[in-house]
């Protein structure tokens, strides 16, 4: 009954390959490369700045932040040994990208040694969020910047004309994630963990084509594990079926999710 959320939990499980081609599908689109974009710029990266990139993944923002800062210092740090292994190949030639194994909530890295520190999309799978933050805030020198890009699962919907069964998915969903809320409750964990001048924008995720959906969202493995906990019928996960794919067609399809951006600075 796993599915794509859970299984970042633990990347270096049986659905490492479904992650990693999730992972490259949404670096590759228009929406992820503006709010990433977005979360770079509020790093406020100077000339020579060390940065570190907090549950890095496959390395993308690594990469990019190491190519367009060429005297910055990038790290990367991921527990799953698969992804550093993919991140490490994909930053070849990259002297100044560095990818380092471990837990965000027990960083390995001496206080007060980096001028900025980001988590994206990460916050949602990880226990004890508060945590991760304050070993985020820990290693990072004053006057230095936090950045938090994370979705609120709070927010999301998928459409297709049967909004029953759209509900039950997307509750159902919801629960997949450690901190399903963590878009909306970053702020106040900032503010717990002493961060100052915190500031809050949003992107909405807009997705129209259902090949998209079912990658990012999973949506036939979690429509089968609805069936399998009891929260639809087989004959309601059939309907959805048929009316996604009547919606694709028509183009009534639709999915949203709003991705928060919280930054701050340590004072
Ligand atoms: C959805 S991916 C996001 C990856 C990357 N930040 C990106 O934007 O492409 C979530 C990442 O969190 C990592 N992760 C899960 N638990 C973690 C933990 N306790 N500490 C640090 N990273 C963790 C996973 O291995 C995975 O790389």
């Amino acid at each position: 009954m796993t599915d794509i959320a859970l299984s970042f939990r633990h990347a270096d499980g049986a659905m490492r390959s479904d992650l990693t081609r999730c992972l490259d599908f949404m670096n590759g689109t228009p929406f992820f490369r503006r709010y990433k974009q977005e979360s770079w710029d509020a790093l406020l990266i100077s000339g020579n700045s060390s940065i570190l990139d907090v549950a890095c993944g496959i390395g993308f923002d690594v990469i990019e932040l190491a190519r367009r800062f060429p005297d910055a210092n990038v790290y990367g740090l991921d527990p799953s040994l698969g992804f550093l292994d993919l991140a490490r190949r994909r930053a070849q030639g990259l002297a100044n990208a560095r990818f380092v194994g471990g837990d965000s909530r027990r960083l390995p890295f001496s206080d007060n040694c980096f001028d900025a520190v980001r988590i994206d999309r990460s916050l949602q799978h990880i226990s004890a969020p508060i945590e991760a933050l304050r070993e985020m805030v820990r290693v990072t020198r004053k006057g230095g910047r936090i950045v938090v890009a994370e979705p609120d699962w709070g927010t999301f919907f998928v459409y297709n004309g049967d909004l029953a069964s759209g509900a039950k998915i997307a509750g159902f969903w919801e629960k997949s994630f450690a901190n399903p809320y963590i878009g909306r409750e970053a702020g106040i964990l900032l503010q717990q963990c002493g961060v100052a001048s915190i500031d809050c924008r949003a992107q909405a995720l807009v997705v129209r084509s259902g090949e998209a959906a079912e990658i990012i969202f999973d949506l036939g493995r979690v429509t089968e594990n609805c069936v399998a906990a009891g929260v639809l019928t087989r004959d309601e996960a059939e309907g959805w079926r048929l009316a996604t794919e009547a919606a694709c067609r028509s183009g009534a399809f639709l999915a949203c999710l709003t991705i928060m951006l919280w930054d701050g600075s340590i004072p």
